[in-house]
């Protein structure tokens, strides 16, 4: 059969292959350190379960934009986290906010700008949609900041008329390298994108999983007529699996919301029933939920920033995280070194690390890096959440005192993970 044109504009993902070598490696019998695969591990919140279980009975399709109690559920919780006034009609709920950014990239006019590295997806949506996608590369010394000169310089090779409608996606805390903006880093990339006409897709789906020493601003606090801001229950509260995620878009905005829903309605027509109604729980503030995701986010601080310490200490360049459960190491100082071992590609990196180190992780050029740039993403999640999470509650400030020993007793793989890239970097100096 003839594969459309559409079709064409993707190509299976590195992650597949990678995952093709991890079924043969296990079905061998030994063991691969996952931190290929980024998942928040913790159990669901026993609130979120009652009120599922309690909606079960709910059949009825319901409107594709999201029930109305939802909706303003969800509006209230912006306005209580992060201070952010938006009213219920400004909001459309989907099938996770992977799908809404879809429909909003297809609502949306102009050409996407990313900066590289940015999340996999969103270099996939934009080629689908036929799209002139334009990577902004960010420097490793800069964590891969995307700095406001680098996003002009990029719009005025590639659409300097001010006039022309483009979009920029941001994602921060980012996935891959945890890093995050301050309110004047992002004052100054709303300002350029004000001047030539960039409406902001921020995906802010890590928002609440932002470190202790560092606050979250979202783009809307400084660009609430040009940013719209997706998010969802997938990271900070572990339900990757329930798929509901939000999508904030400015007031007035009537054509692009009629557009996105009528997206939505084509294809997911709604967010399953039970679902939406434990939404509701899911969003609300006055509960232990809020306590729950700021310990989750804890234990997701003191395991990635025990992973970074390791990495840092073996000497390799490796971007601060501030939030998420991601590290973004890369090993270009030892280019030459890697060279005699046949790899000259992150996708030769990765590969070398499962098959020869037992070590699952994704390349940078998933992430819009070039080939020849020796990055990869890591995930430092590959434990178990509830039985972290039980014995965080129970020796909270010991935990948070002596994370070290906090981290070996509850995420054994992680470490061993690190020992494998310790042992994998040091031979490549001798
Ligand atoms: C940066 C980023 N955005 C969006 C998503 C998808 O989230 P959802 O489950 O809401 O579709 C992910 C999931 O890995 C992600 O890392």
């Amino acid at each position: 059969m003839d594969v459309s044109f559409s079709a064409k504009q993707i190509v299976p993902s590195a992650t597949l292959a990678i995952n093709e070598l991890i079924t043969a490696i296990r079905d061998r019998g030994e063991k691969v350190y996952h931190m290929g695969f980024g998942e928040s591990p913790f159990p669901v919140h026993s609130l979120v379960r009652k009120a599922l279980c309690e909606n079960s009975w709910r059949q009825r399709y319901l409107p594709t934009q999201g029930i109305l109690e939802l909706r303003e559920q969800v509006s209230k919780f912006y306005q209580t986290m992060f201070g952010l006034q938006y009213t219920s009609k400004q909001i459309v709920i989907g099938p996770g906010s992977k799908p809404l950014m879809f429909a909003a990239l297809t609502a949306l006019d102009g050409p996407i700008f990313l900066p590289a590295p940015s999340w996999v997806s969103y270099q996939h949506m934009g080629r689908f949609l036929s799209r002139n996608v334009h990577h902004i590369v960010t420097l490793s010394e800069n964590s891969y900041r995307l700095e406001p000169e680098l996003l002009e310089l990029a719009i005025r090779v590639h659409a300097p008329d001010r006039d022309q409608q483009k979009v920029l996606v941001l994602n921060y805390p980012c996935n891959p390298t945890g890093h995050s903006f301050s309110a004047q880093q992002l004052r100054e990339i709303v300002d350029v994108a004000r001047e030539y006409n960039v409406i902001i897709l921020s995906d802010e789906i890590y928002a609440l999983t932002h470190f202790r020493d560092q606050e979250h601003h979202s783009v809307a606090e400084f660009y609430p007529e040009g940013a719209l801001i997706s998010s969802g229950l997938s990271k900070d509260r572990s339900l990757g699996g329930y798929r509901l995620g939000t999508l904030l878009l400015p007031a007035d905005e009537k054509a692009l919301l009629r557009s996105i829903i009528a997206v939505g309605s084509e294809i997911w027509s709604c967010v399953s029933a039970p679902i939406q109604y434990a939404g509701i729980e899911a969003y609300r503030t006055d509960t232990k939920l809020v306590d729950y995701m700021r310990d989750c986010a804890i234990v997701h601080e003191l395991v990635t920033r025990y992973a970074y310490q390791r990495i840092h200490d073996m000497g390799i360049s490796c971007p601060y995280p501030q939030g998420a459960f991601y590290l973004f190491p890369d090993w270009n100082n030892q280019k030459e070194e890697l060279k005699k071992k046949g790899v000259t590609t992150s996708g030769e990196l990765a590969k070398h690390l499962l098959k020869n180190w037992f070590l699952a992780s994704l390349p940078g050029s998933e992430f819009g890096m070039p080939p020849d740039d020796l990055s990869v993403r890591l995930a430092t999640v590959d434990y178990d959440g509830t039985a972290a999470f039980k014995a965080f509650q129970k020796n909270r400030k010991s935990a948070i005192r002596n994370p070290k020993e906090f981290v070996l007793s509850i995420a054994p793989s992680v470490v061993d993970g690190c020992n494998q890239l310790e042992k994998f970097t040091a031979e490549l100096g001798s």
